[in-house]
């Protein structure tokens, strides 16, 4: 078996990737972990809400900030306050490790405003937001990343020369979700067009990092995503509920599937983290579908799911939790 430590990072996810996720990425072994996506118009406009989604926390992994915008003066001023920490509401353990731009999102709120994954139909502007972005990242001595997705549609998968361009204008790193914008998340990921982009970006000889992502929910996913040209991967959906997967990817001879009470007592954790972080009220409702990846696949989710829904307090969501996987 091979048991080189494999470079896994936790992908961004909007609404789940804070600082109390984060934190147990990185205990479990994640390489670094990226927030939720940021808006560069809201940090122009001091928008003291979105303030918050750039908090980076004691005991975390590098943390890269995720930003999504598409006029290149706003984006690479939301990269410089985040850089900085030139903003009100700036709440720091640490430095940014780098910048990540979104060309990834396929929600329609966002690809309406020309945002997300739009910006793969739209590798003009695309490229002056890297460029933009990429000057203020060097200035401050950090990386740029961008993270795409195979194409817009399958009449239209333009990973690979879009990379390039990105390459170009000056991202040191490359994520590709393996999936078009119109398959959203569900069929699954095809790491054949990771493979593309891997070509793509040799043939222009720039030393860039390309990152795997979709569907990786083991070492040996991950070994076919480095297998085609990825230097890393980015865990998603998988280490919701099972962030145990980054110490199978970084450290396989130290791993051990978890048990059941291992679960129960990370999934209370967690919980308790986010109500710590959010408040009660908001901590509980956010906790519901953080759960549900905890419990899946096991006998009687739904019932759980359903009890889980109705819970209010911290105290009747962890009663529930400590009997997870009983039914
Ligand atoms: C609920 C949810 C929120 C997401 N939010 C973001 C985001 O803020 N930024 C981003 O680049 N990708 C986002 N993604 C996409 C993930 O980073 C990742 O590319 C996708 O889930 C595929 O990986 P997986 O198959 O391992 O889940 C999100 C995905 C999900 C399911």
């Amino acid at each position: 078996m091979n048991t080189q430590p494999i470079i896994s990072s936790l992908a961004p996810m909007a609404g789940y990737t804070d600082y109390p996720m984060r934190k147990i990425a990185a205990q479990f072994g994640a390489s670094y972990v990226v927030s939720e996506m940021i808006s560069a118009v809201a940090m122009c406009m001091n928008d003291r809400k979105t303030a918050v989604l750039a908090k980076i926390g004691e005991s975390e992994a590098p943390v890269v900030l995720q930003i999504f915008g598409h006029d290149p003066a706003m984006m690479a001023e939301a990269a410089r306050k985040l850089l900085t920490g030139d903003y009100a509401g700036c709440s720091y353990a640490a430095p940014p490790a780098g910048i990540d731009i979104n060309m990834g999102c396929p929600v329609k709120k966002i690809v309406t405003s020309g945002d997300g994954s739009a910006l793969m139909r739209t590798p003009d502007i695309a490229r002056d937001v890297t460029a933009a972005v990429a000057d203020v990242c060097a200035k401050h001595g950090v990386p740029l990343s961008v993270k795409i997705r195979a194409g817009w549609d399958s009449d239209h998968i333009n990973c690979a020369e879009f990379a390039a361009a990105m390459a170009e204008a000056g991202a040191s790193k490359i994520t590709v979700h393996c999936r078009t914008r119109e398959q959203m998340y569900m069929p699954s990921a095809d790491p054949a067009y990771a493979e593309s982009v891997a070509q793509a970006l040799k043939s222009i000889g720039k030393s860039v990092i390309l990152v795997g992502n979709g569907d990786i929910e083991s070492r040996a996913d991950a070994e076919r995503y480095l297998a085609i040209g990825c230097r890393e991967v980015a865990v998603g959906r998988a280490a919701l509920g099972n962030p145990w997967i980054f110490r199978e990817l970084s450290d396989p001879e130290h791993f051990t599937p978890p048990t059941l009470d291992e679960i129960r007592a990370l999934s209370i954790s967690l919980v308790e983290a986010v109500v710590r972080e959010h408040g009660e009220t908001v901590g509980v409702r956010e906790s519901r579908s953080r759960a549900a990846y905890f419990i899946k696949g096991m006998r009687g989710a739904a019932g759980v799911r359903d009890r889980l829904n109705h819970a209010e307090t911290l105290s009747e969501f962890v009663k529930i939790l400590e009997t997870i996987g009983e039914e």
